[in-house]
């Protein structure tokens, strides 16, 4: 079998030693012939990087191994490139949760101005990537989990039109395996289709191969628990913030009971809970920078100290599986059914062609063919037209530098009351962004 080379850009991620881990445990399916992580901060990297250097040299001593902030090593023969960079990091999501929640308005990664802000942040490191890779390594794919990936992806569309970006998030994922918890099956027996943006859609059918529908019974079941379940299969999502969002899935089908609901869409349907629920001195940010983030970095400094990564307290995230079926999918043309962020082009019969969505789709080694899911109904094509005209806006306000348009895509933003609103928060985030952001004016 072919052996792949792999840069990992965000080589500091707090996921990169789960991935790494989950890469090792596949080797049989996908092998690897060279690993190497790609950051922008020295520092930042080297921990995990020294870590996994010696974990790697235990554990799979075949296998090239380094790290570097070198764009030119780090780019050069490589097959694969896995990016979850976070432009900012963890101080400045703090800032986009913090600065809206004091305007009374929903602070969070992805989803309202906080997710606007990050975009305004992401485009721009995500263009430098992209960009190293297409000059040392033109034939490499890049399968991009960074966020916030609906404007990523919308930015890509403009900017990068023939990149070979392929843009996944893992949420559909976690809420697969919770479905098929719920109704006794595994997560890889199960077909569904769905529609929507990023962190912004339904499922509208969930089926086994035999094609038994199971829509009525998981609805019946969130309809009483959302989607917490007994046996927790779905290992990113499990901190008490995450088990609220859970449950608050309940509410989210109360409101339309025709489909499943992707979670995030509590942040457009339950702005006012949510605020009402948050802490604005301890967000997201925190509650991960005090969990993963120093659990990540104390198991990295433990295994430099002693020399050796056995018994370490690096764990594998199999819930990161997807991220190697989307890699064999393109490598071994298997024609996986995946759900990916594609450029609409009449999957959606009834939204515009150049709006990025998220629908089902077969990957095989040309890319992705996306899957018709036919005409949708009136309540959610509304709210996903607002919501994808948003993050249009964010992407016309990056490359004209407009302050016009970001106030416009924050004021039609759901999740902010008014323009007045959105203009105070604007004008926060501009001043928080300083580093960041392109000049508006
Ligand atoms: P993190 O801050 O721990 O790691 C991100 C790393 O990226 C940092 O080490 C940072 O220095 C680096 N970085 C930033 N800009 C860079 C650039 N231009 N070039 C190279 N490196 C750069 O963040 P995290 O919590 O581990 O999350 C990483 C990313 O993965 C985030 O974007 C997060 O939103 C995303 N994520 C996405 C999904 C999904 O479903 N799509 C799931 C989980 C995480
Ligand atoms: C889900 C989403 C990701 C998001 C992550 C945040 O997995 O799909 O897009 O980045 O949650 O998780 P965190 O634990 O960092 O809040
Ligand atoms: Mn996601």
């Amino acid at each position: 079998m072919k052996k792949f080379s792999v840069v990992i850009a965000g080589g500091g991620s707090t996921f990169t030693p789960g991935i790494v881990m989950m890469m090792l445990d596949n080797r049989d399916r996908f092998p690897m012939r060279e690993l190497v992580l790609y950051d922008n901060d020295e520092k930042r990297q080297a921990v995990l990087g020294e870590a996994l250097d010696i974990l790697i040299k235990e554990q799979a001593p075949e296998l090239k191994f380094s790290y570097t902030t070198d764009p030119e090593v780090a780019f050069t023969d490589r097959d694969f490139c896995m990016a979850h960079i976070r432009a900012g990091q963890y101080d400045m999501r703090e800032k986009d949760e913090k600065i809206p929640l004091r305007h009374g308005v929903i602070g969070q990664e992805t989803c309202g101005p906080g997710g606007i802000a990050y975009g305004m942040r992401s485009i721009t490191g995500m263009l430098e990537i992209i960009d190293y890779m297409e000059k040392y390594s033109p034939d490499c794919w890049m399968l991009n989990y960074s966020n916030p990936a609906a404007i990523v992806a919308e930015a890509c569309r403009v900017l990068r039109p023939n990149a070979k970006v392929l843009n996944i998030c893992d949420m559909p994922v976690g809420t697969l395996r919770r479905m098929s918890q719920i109704i006794n099956k595994q997560p890889q027996d199960l077909e569904v289709r769905y529609f929507g943006l990023n962190h912004f859609g339904w499922w509208t059918s969930v089926k086994d191969k035999e094609g038994h529908e199971y829509l009525d019974e998981i609805k019946d079941y969130v309809a009483e628990n959302g989607y917490l379940t007994q046996v927790e299969v779905d290992t990113q999502h499990m901190d008490p913030s995450w088990q609220e969002t859970h449950k608050k899935a309940k509410d989210l089908l109360a409101v339309n009971p025709r489909y499943l609901p992707n979670t995030y869409l509590k942040y457009y349907l339950y702005p006012d809970y949510e605020v009402a629920h948050s802490n604005p001195d301890f967000t997201r940010a925190n509650e991960v920078m005090e969990g993963r983030e120093k659990q990540v970095f104390t198991a990295a400094r433990e295994i430099i100290e002693k020399g050796t990564a056995k018994n370490s307290n690096f764990h594998i995230d199999s819930h990161a599986s997807f991220i190697v079926d989307l890699a064999r999918a393109i490598a071994f043309n298997t024609h996986e059914r995946m759900l990916m962020i594609v450029e609409n082009n009449g999957a959606i019969a009834n939204f515009p062609d150049d709006a990025m969505v998220e629908v089902p789709c077969i990957v095989g080694s040309d890319g992705v063919e996306p899957l018709a899911q036919g005409k949708i109904p009136n309540f959610e094509q509304a709210l996903m037209y607002q919501q994808v005209t948003v993050e249009k806006l964010v992407v016309e306000a990056y490359i004209e530098g407009s302050y016009q348009k970001l106030w416009q895509a924050l004021t039609l933003s759901k999740t902010i009351p008014s323009a007045k609103v959105a203009k105070d928060v604007l004008d926060d985030l501009i001043e928080a962004n300083k580093e960041y952001w392109p000049e508006l004016s």
